[in-house]
């Protein structure tokens, strides 16, 4: 048990980082793990909550996951999959949109609101906030030829208008985000949500983009789970990569967290996700719980 002048020394340790961050956007990544157990989920918005009430401006860009893949079973759709990519026809992308935008949006919104702050949900079509083109994917043929895949609806970001998402700000609300975006001809597209988030964090010259994932951070060494890189200059990024320290589904995320600080962004962090409070160890300790990459 800690004694009360621990606790409160816990609080005070807070205070240089409320003084750093007041008025700051914090865009925040909200995905895996964290969005399905509902105990984690609702330390998620409570530290979101909490933020905003000490003058942070956070901003949550959600994911979909397995939330989608249920719906598409129960309509007795299934999907493929290129390289990770749900190849996404129309029909699949129009319950994309419904169980993102609708859905798993709206839900996330009720339970800030629950808690006690004020959210509003956004879909990247609202106001062209996340525009897109059809994402032109490459893979490679058992014989070795490059080769075009069509996987349908999934997009790449072309522009973002933050605008609709800095006025609910402005007005006081959490914005809560959908990774949908609008083609040329209105249609919709289906955009990765960490990639939707390290844009928008840019767009809204955000101070912060936290991206919470299913592991500790990144790791000096996987079979020391003491390794955790806790503080990661963007120029030992590439060596790392060599190294294979950074693999797999890592390397996108990693991607995301340079483009946001080649941005201007002034700090990115990985977190793990399936820790409670994860976010706010981050953001009001000095040694903070995750891996921080910054210039
Ligand atoms: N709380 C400080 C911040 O958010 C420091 C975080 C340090 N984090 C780390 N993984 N070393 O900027």
């Amino acid at each position: 048990m800690s004694t009360a002048i621990e606790k409160a020394a816990i609080l005070v340790e807070a205070l240089p980082y409320i003084k750093k961050f007041y008025g700051k956007t914090v865009v925040i990544k909200y995905g895996g793990h964290a969005m399905i157990n509902n105990e984690l989920k609702e330390a998620v918005l409570t530290d979101v909550v909490l933020m905003k009430y000490v003058g942070i401006q956070p901003v949550i860009v959600h994911g979909g996951g397995p939330e989608i893949t249920g719906m598409l079973k129960r309509v007795g759709k299934e999907s493929r999959f290129v390289d990770g990519l749900r190849v996404t026809d129309e029909e699949t992308m129009e319950i994309v949109e419904m169980v993102l935008a609708g859905k798993i949006n709206k839900d996330i919104v009720a339970q800030i609101n629950r808690i006690g702050g004020r959210a509003v949900g956004l879909s990247g079509k609202d106001a062209n906030l996340f525009q897109a083109v059809k994402k032109l994917h490459k893979i490679r043929t058992p014989e070795g030829r490059e080769e075009m895949a069509d996987i349908g609806f999934v997009g790449d970001i072309s522009r973002v208008n933050p605008e609709i998402v800095a006025t609910a700000i402005a007005e006081g609300y959490i914005p809560v985000v959908a990774p949908v975006a609008v083609g040329a001809a209105g249609e919709s597209y289906n955009v990765n949500a960490d990639y939707a988030a390290g844009r928008l964090a840019v767009a809204l010259n955000a101070d912060k983009l936290i991206i919470l994932t299913d592991v500790e951070g990144i790791m000096a060494d996987r079979s020391d789970p003491h390794s955790l890189i806790s503080v990661l200059r963007v120029d030992e990024v590439p060596n790392l990569i060599k190294q294979g320290k950074i693999d797999g589904g890592m390397i996108p995320k990693v991607e995301c967290c340079l483009d946001a600080l080649a941005g201007g962004v002034k700090s990115t962090h990985i977190l793990d996700g399936r820790v409670q409070h994860s976010i706010l160890l981050e953001v009001f300790t000095d040694k903070g719980i995750g891996t921080m990459v910054e210039n």
